[in-house]
């Protein structure tokens, strides 16, 4: 019997088929091979529920990719994207066959504007760019502290471990803490782990600019991406100038290429927010995971516009593309017919609009 392509809405029956199918290629514990993941991902989004575009054979499912939900909104008019994720076939039955099928489910999805995929790893890149041809409009942008480079450069096997490596951090942590406390003493700026009424959330996220593609961050879509997930923890400090909600930094630490990071993974606030007011946000968190060990902080998204280039500045240092391992592209199709430019200079994307960390 052939395979069989089914366009279905992401429900509770998907769960079980694609825990086991994760667990084949990711083991037992990754994310997404837990179910209570899943259905936090899939079932409990509240910008809608999400597709899935499911290969079976005899019944088993061997193959999918989901289309999530992530509204984006540009000039008062609101866009839902279909952002690609979770795309995985099984080793047996990977292949030509298998990829004709599922590019012929994502060509089924309905009810959304445009295809969304970020941060491929280069398999899923490999297929997006070469096989599916779709248009990859700008790459993502890497900035970083190294909270311990002796650490960072011995596990890249460029420099040998001992008294050296030791003689380039002090003078490393003791810039940080300079630079931290520099930026947090200038400030104005409050910044508190106090969760905000909802209101204030939907409120901050509706001053934003209206010439620039920002992602629907409602109290409802922070509070699920943020505090309601069962797997990934993450560390929210809000911003406060004289009392009112002005922004949130978002962190989570994980272990990411045998590194132990920080990783930025949202930075949203209103537009007058100074690189000196973001740093004062980061530098608790960025100072915390430092005394804590860890080795690098790190932002992945678009640093080419809103708040995320001015969070951004130091002690972040951009890593300029050419020395970066691999690129990431956001590679995106319209459905619809065009609804706004995405480029660089106007499609403000982090990892919070993603699912990646
Ligand atoms: C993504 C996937 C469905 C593609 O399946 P496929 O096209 O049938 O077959 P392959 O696995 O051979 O991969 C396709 C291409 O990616 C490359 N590739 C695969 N794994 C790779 C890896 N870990 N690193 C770098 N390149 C990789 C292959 O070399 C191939 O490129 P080529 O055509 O230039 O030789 C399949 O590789 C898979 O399920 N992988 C595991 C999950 C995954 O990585 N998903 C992508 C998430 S973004």
């Amino acid at each position: 019997m052939g395979l069989e392509l089914r366009v279905e809405t992401f429900s509770e029956e998907h769960i079980e088929p694609y825990v086991r199918l994760s667990r084949v290629e990711y083991g037992d514990h990754a994310a997404v091979s837990q179910a209570n993941h899943l259905r936090w991902k899939f079932i409990e989004n509240p910008q809608g529920l999400s597709i899935g575009i499911n290969l079976y054979d005899a019944g088993e499912l061997v193959g999918r990719m989901v289309a999530l939900p992530r509204k984006f909104l540009f000039q008062g008019k609101t866009f839902t994207a279909a952002h690609i994720v979770d795309f995985l076939v099984h080793p047996q039955n990977r292949g030509m066959e298998s990829l004709l099928q599922l590019v012929t489910g994502l060509k089924k999805l309905s009810g959304f504007d445009l295809q969304l995929i970020m941060a491929p790893n280069p398999a899923g890149a490999a297929v997006w760019e070469k096989f599916v041809k779709m248009p990859g409009h700008f790459d993502l942008d890497v900035a970083m502290v190294p909270l311990r480079p002796a650490a960072i450069l011995q596990s890249s096997g460029k420099l040998q471990s001992g008294k050296f490596g030791q003689l380039l951090e002090w003078p490393w942590r003791f810039l940080m803490r300079t630079a931290n406390s520099t930026g947090a003493a200038l400030n104005r700026i409050k910044v508190e782990s106090k969760w905000p009424d909802p209101a204030e959330l939907d409120q901050l996220h509706n001053l934003n600019s209206e010439d620039r593609v920002v992602g629907l961050r409602s109290a409802a879509y922070i509070e699920w991406r943020y505090r309601q997930s069962p797997v990934f923890q993450y560390n929210v400090s809000f911003l406060r100038d004289k009392g009112a909600l002005c922004g949130y930094f978002v962190t989570r630490r994980t272990v990411y290429n045998g590194f132990d990071c920080l990783f930025v993974v949202d930075a949203f606030g209103r537009p007058e927010l100074t690189a000196g007011e973001w740093r004062a946000a980061s530098s608790r968190q960025v100072a915390q995971a430092s005394a804590d060990g860890a080795e690098m902080a790190m932002i992945l998204g678009n640093t080419g516009c809103g708040s995320l280039a001015a969070a951004s500045g130091m002690p972040f240092l951009t890593v300029p593309q050419r020395f970066l391992p691999r690129k990431t592209t956001v590679y995106a199709q319209w459905i619809s017919s065009p609804g706004f430019p995405i480029r660089r200079d106007n499609f403000c994307v982090a990892l919070g609009d993603s699912d990646v960390i």
